[in-house]
């Protein structure tokens, strides 16, 4: 069974006075539930418009984007919005957390955006947090964490509604090697132990080769890439 389906989907972003470019073009792309598919490319090739793409933030000039069953084009952005929500963890690179909250503040946003009640919310905040080894951080400021622990908030955030596919850009890209080969297995390891699928765009041959599936972007175009 697949969870994500692409076929011929094309990106293109307009630019003042010059032709448009495409980000990404013509990409077909099965992902089957319960694997991890890794994305290797060099820069601007098109990852994280491809990601954008599958997480329903951005839309397709062409092609068609299947979603556990859902046509994406069918759906209206607060279509998308609810199923990127409930069923969809996100990573950044760049972590995306609130600096300004705690952890745990962090980590149950998701809910809170899903409207679970606020005890069920901290609940699952502190089970999420503990699987990635910072139950202690809960009541903790972002910005009192290291990079490492606070990728670690970005994963246990991605987690806590429990989604059935993991989006993650570049999750360990800010992170020296001893940090991101830690947080790497506690994502892989969270995804494995759930069933659930992960498309990891990464730069790092450690994180791809936790990978069942590999492919390689270049300029837009998605092909079968040599496992790292
Ligand atoms: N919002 C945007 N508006 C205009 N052009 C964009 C936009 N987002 C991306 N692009 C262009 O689309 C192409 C692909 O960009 P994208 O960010 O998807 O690449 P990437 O593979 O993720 O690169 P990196 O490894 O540096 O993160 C690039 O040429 C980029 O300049
Ligand atoms: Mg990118």
């Amino acid at each position: 069974m697949s969870v994500i389906t692409c076929r011929g989907v094309t990106r293109r972003y307009a630019q003042p006075g010059m032709p448009p470019v495409t980000a990404v073009a013509g990409v077909d792309l099965t992902v089957e539930a319960g694997t991890i598919v890794a994305i290797e490319g060099p820069s601007g090739s098109g990852k994280t418009t491809l990601l954008g793409l599958l997480a329903g933030l951005e839309v397709p000039d062409e092609g068609v984007i299947d979603v556990l069953g859902h046509d994406l084009a069918r759906l209206s952005g607060a279509e998308r919005a609810r199923l990127r929500q409930a069923r969809i963890g996100i990573v950044f690179q760049s972590f995306g957390l609130i600096a300004s909250l705690r952890a745990g503040e962090n980590v149950s946003l998701p809910l809170a955006l899903a409207r679970v009640a606020p005890r069920e919310r901290d609940d699952r905040a502190k089970a999420a947090l503990e699987e990635v080894g910072l139950e202690s951080a809960f009541g903790t400021r972002i910005d009192e964490l290291s990079g490492g622990e606070r990728q670690r908030v970005g994963v246990a955030r991605a987690l806590v509604i429990d989604p059935i596919v993991i989006l993650a850009d570049e999750p360990t890209g800010s992170l020296d090697e001893a940090n991101a080969s830690g947080v790497l297995a506690l994502l892989t390891d969270a995804v494995r132990r759930r069933g659930a699928s992960l498309v990891l765009v990464t730069h790092d041959p450690a994180s791809a080769a936790r990978a069942d599936r590999h492919y390689m972007m270049r300029d837009g175009r998605l092909s079968i890439g040599v496992p790292a």
